[in-house]
């Protein structure tokens, strides 16, 4: 069956269906030993040899994105030296070398991204991309909107002022709350602190979005491999944003500027993951 160059090179996970095309409209492309660089062109993945810069499609190791759901007092990182339980004790099934995307300290829960695309990895983290991140955390106390309107603003932390932050009050629980913080940044300990600076010390910390992807129905110590749609969302990310760089323009996108909110939010929506499209790839 004859499918379009694009979809195929995509579909190996080298690149995003926009990046592929990129790379058939420069020259990167070749079928049967021939540059093509029509973007129609439609291909017999089984008779048809496709190569991107000179390496047969079928040599080229296929990119694995997964997400698990951190627990509690578990390291982020693959190894402990001080034989904690790691986020690899996780992962039963995995064969590929994967690689956690930023951390969650060890007292802290939810979504982590890992992946063996080390270009992606890092893009993502780069602080120039500011991909947000949003936490559901339990705090002592309420915090009062004067309080909320300065999180929002920025905070003084011993390492500069944070940037602007979403912050939404999502419920009450007794003496302490509920909230949802979304930053543009990744310090060390960076929510606990800011929250910290206001007076309300964290008492359960969860990241529940990053970038595109959300943690949805997934439990705690369950991970799941990405849809190929969260997979090119992400490589979307990084693209665009490497192509405003590359026209001079500021790649990061601004934080929103903070609205005051009075009441309380509803959190985050998380969609709810389909099995169906998930990609098994390892
Ligand atoms: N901010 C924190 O303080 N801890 C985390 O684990 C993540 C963000």
């Amino acid at each position: 069956m004859e499918v379009r160059l694009q979809k195929i090179i995509a579909g190996t996970g080298l690149s995003s269906r926009r990046k592929a095309e990129q790379l058939i409209a420069s020259g990167h492309v070749t079928v049967n030993g021939k540059v093509v660089t029509e973007l129609g062109t439609k291909v017999d993945p089984e008779r048809d040899h496709v190569k991107v810069d000179g390496k047969h499609l079928t040599n080229i190791q296929p990119f694995v994105y997964l997400m698990l759901n951190k627990p509690k007092n578990v390291m982020s990182t693959l190894d402990d030296p001080g034989g904690r339980t790691t986020v690899k004790d996780f992962l039963h099934g995995v064969s590929v070398r994967v690689f956690p995307v930023g951390r969650l300290d060890f007292d802290s829960e939810g979504l982590m991204l890992l992946t063996n695309n080390g270009d992606l990895a890092q893009a993502l983290l780069h602080p120039r991309y500011h991909v947000p991140k949003t936490y559901l955390i339990k705090v002592k106390g309420v915090l009062t909107d004067d309080e909320i309107a300065d999180l929002q603003r920025g905070v003084k932390l011993e390492d500069g002022m944070t940037s602007p932050a979403t912050v939404k009050k999502i419920k009450k629980a007794e003496a302490n709350s509920w909230v949802e913080i979304t930053i543009h940044e990744g310090r060390k300990h960076q929510v606990k602190r800011m929250l910290e600076t206001v007076g309300h010390p964290v008492i359960k910390l969860t990241r529940v979005k990053m970038g595109p992807l959300t943690l949805g129905g997934l439990t705690s110590g369950e991970f799941r491999f990405l849809t190929d749609r969260e997979a090119n969302a992400l490589r979307e990310v990084v693209e665009q944003r490497r192509t405003l760089e590359q026209e001079g323009k500021d790649p990061g996108v601004r934080p929103p500027r903070p609205k005051r909110r009075e009441g309380w939010a509803k959190p985050a929506k998380t969609k709810r993951y389909s099995p169906k499209k998930a990609r098994r790839v390892a």
